[in-house]
């Protein structure tokens, strides 16, 4: 793994050789919340002046707060400015949102979808978005089978004229609470759609860095050989965020760490790590190999928690060298809550492969750093005949893939220190993003909204992927629940989280790789 910078801007070549969508309208139910000015249509933007939208996409904005389309261009535009990593121009905001309208409505009420009918109508017979229909729950999830309900009522869930045109729907996180409700969920969504018609976002599955997990893992021979059991001591998945729940206290309190970001974001990073090669990169192969991951994790021992699992919550502490509170202070926080903000669990994945190998995650807020990394730590060499004083001094291989920020990839080997006795030091190999390609990645949600409009629902999480996850975290979840205070673990913010997360590892004689 060399550093050097080699193609010329490889990226976006490689999506320029892309086909592009066919004309849509996108309809965003939910429009006056932060997911729409923060991301969605940022994204949208940026995509169409990658030239990667077809030369009309129409967005309506779908919500209760009362805007006309000209004040809902007026807040797309204030959101472009704010959120897109370029500086844009006017005219440029202005021609892109020329075909963006708002409906104020309850669309909990079938009513309002008349008006919706209407609309899509107009513009299909203007020729603008061709009777392709894409529908984009960003509403909170108690929302979605009403409106999936209404849309099947109103006749808008079938394709408008099947074989020629498409209609998908993209649902947001959090696919329900539990498996009770992931399961009604899911039965309310495909009592309407059919499951190629939905599009279940994981935005960490949009990220260049998992993505590329996937050409690391197949697109070398060097890897796969040595990716399992007989090679590989243990696996460590970090995602730690320094900030903290910003003013989201309501959600967080119903949703906790382990609901909001390991059932969804680090559970598929890890299928990603341990499935078998698929027979190729298309999604029902890919999807088909990350389901045989989570099926073959055991289950955890109600009986032995303590040895799998850790959940902490942050104390008042320091971050960025400003004082931070803690989590029990937050607005909208019960001063008793028992809700995580902190979870380290230890993952086991029964099958030939992984047999043995412990896979370590842990991910929490108010954490020392904003970091997602994987880290691969190898077995040590079985024999070391620099004899016995470097046995134990020699530090294994590890592999580190970072998903953000600085990404990239490194190798940790030992080396000769150039003196004229035996001295072993560990040295690194480096592989980043920013030195080889020198482009900056496209954002996750580019790359997934233009799989959506495309079709491709490799990145997207499946059915059954979504049930089994919550299969294996609920009997944790409810316990947790019923331990109340018991048991849950207090650090400090601006720290590596509770002591009870190192102990996890050190029970094993392992510990937390250093980020
Ligand atoms: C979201 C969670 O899904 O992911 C947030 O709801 C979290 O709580 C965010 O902050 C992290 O995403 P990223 O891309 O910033 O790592």
């Amino acid at each position: 793994m060399a550093t050097t910078a080699v193609v010329p801007n490889p990226l976006r070549e490689g999506m320029r050789m892309r086909k592009t969508p066919d004309p849509c309208a996108i309809v965003i139910f939910g429009a006056s919340g932060d997911l729409t000015a923060r991301k969605l249509v940022p994204a949208l933007f940026s995509l169409d002046r990658g030239g990667m939208l077809p030369p009309t996409v129409a967005v309506i904005g779908c919500a209760k707060t009362p805007y006309s389309h000209e004040k809902f261009r007026e807040a797309m535009a204030a959101a472009i400015h704010k959120y897109s990593p370029e500086t844009v121009e006017d005219a440029a905001v202005t021609d892109f949102l020329r075909h963006f309208y708002y409906l104020t409505d309850n669309f909990s009420d079938v009513k309002a979808y008349k008006q919706l009918t209407d609309l899509l109508e107009k513009l299909d017979k203007e020729g603008v978005a061709q009777g392709n229909r894409l529908f984009y729950m960003a509403t909170p999830p108690s929302q979605f089978p009403v409106i999936v309900s209404h849309l099947n009522s109103a006749g808008l869930a079938k394709p408008k004229d099947p074989g020629k045109t498409w209609t998908r729907i993209v649902v947001e996180k959090p696919f329900g609470r539990d498996l009770t409700s992931a399961r009604q969920l899911n039965s309310a969504v495909l009592s309407v759609f059919s499951e190629d018609q939905v599009y279940r976002i994981d935005h960490y599955l949009g990220k260049e860095t998992v993505q590329n997990l996937l050409v690391l893992r197949f697109a070398n021979g060097i890897f796969e050989p040595i990716w399992n059991r007989r090679y590989i001591d243990h696996v460590e998945i970090t995602v730690a965020e320094d900030i903290g729940i910003e003013g989201r206290g309501g959600y967080y309190e119903e949703a906790g760490l382990l609901r909001d970001m390991i059932q969804n974001h680090v559970m598929s990073v890890l299928s990603l790590v341990a499935m078998e090669p698929p027979a190729s990169f298309e999604a029902t192969q890919v999807r088909d190999e990350k389901a045989k991951v989570l099926r073959a994790i055991r289950p955890f021992d109600l009986d032995r928690l303590s040895e799998f699992a850790v959940r902490g919550q942050y104390l008042q502490g320091w971050v960025k060298g400003q004082s931070v509170p803690a989590y029990r202070a937050e607005p909208k926080v019960s001063p008793t809550s028992t809700t995580e903000t902190y979870a380290a669990l230890k993952f086991s994945v029964d099958n030939w492969r992984w047999a043995g190998v412990p896979f370590y995650v842990r991910s929490g807020k108010r954490l020392a750093k904003h970091i997602s990394e994987i880290v691969i730590e190898f077995r040590r060499v079985p024999h070391m005949v620099f004899g016995k004083t470097w046995r134990d001094s020699v530090e294994p291989n590890i592999m580190s893939v970072r998903i953000q920020p600085n990404e990239g990839i490194s190798v940790k080997f030992n080396a000769k220190f150039p003196a004229t006795t035996m001295q072993i030091r560990p040295v690194k190999m480096e592989f980043r993003y920013a030195d080889s390609f020198g482009v900056e990645a496209p954002g996750a949600y580019e790359t997934l909204l233009l799989d959506c409009m495309l079709g491709d629902q490799t990145l997207f999480t499946r059915e059954d992927a979504v049930e089994m996850a919550w299969e294996l975290l609920t009997p944790l979840l409810e316990r947790w629940q019923q331990d109340g205070a018991g048991g849950l673990a207090f650090y400090e913010a601006g720290t590596w989280g509770p002591a009870e997360a190192d102990a996890l590892l050190a029970r094993d004689g392992r510990h937390w790789h250093r980020l």
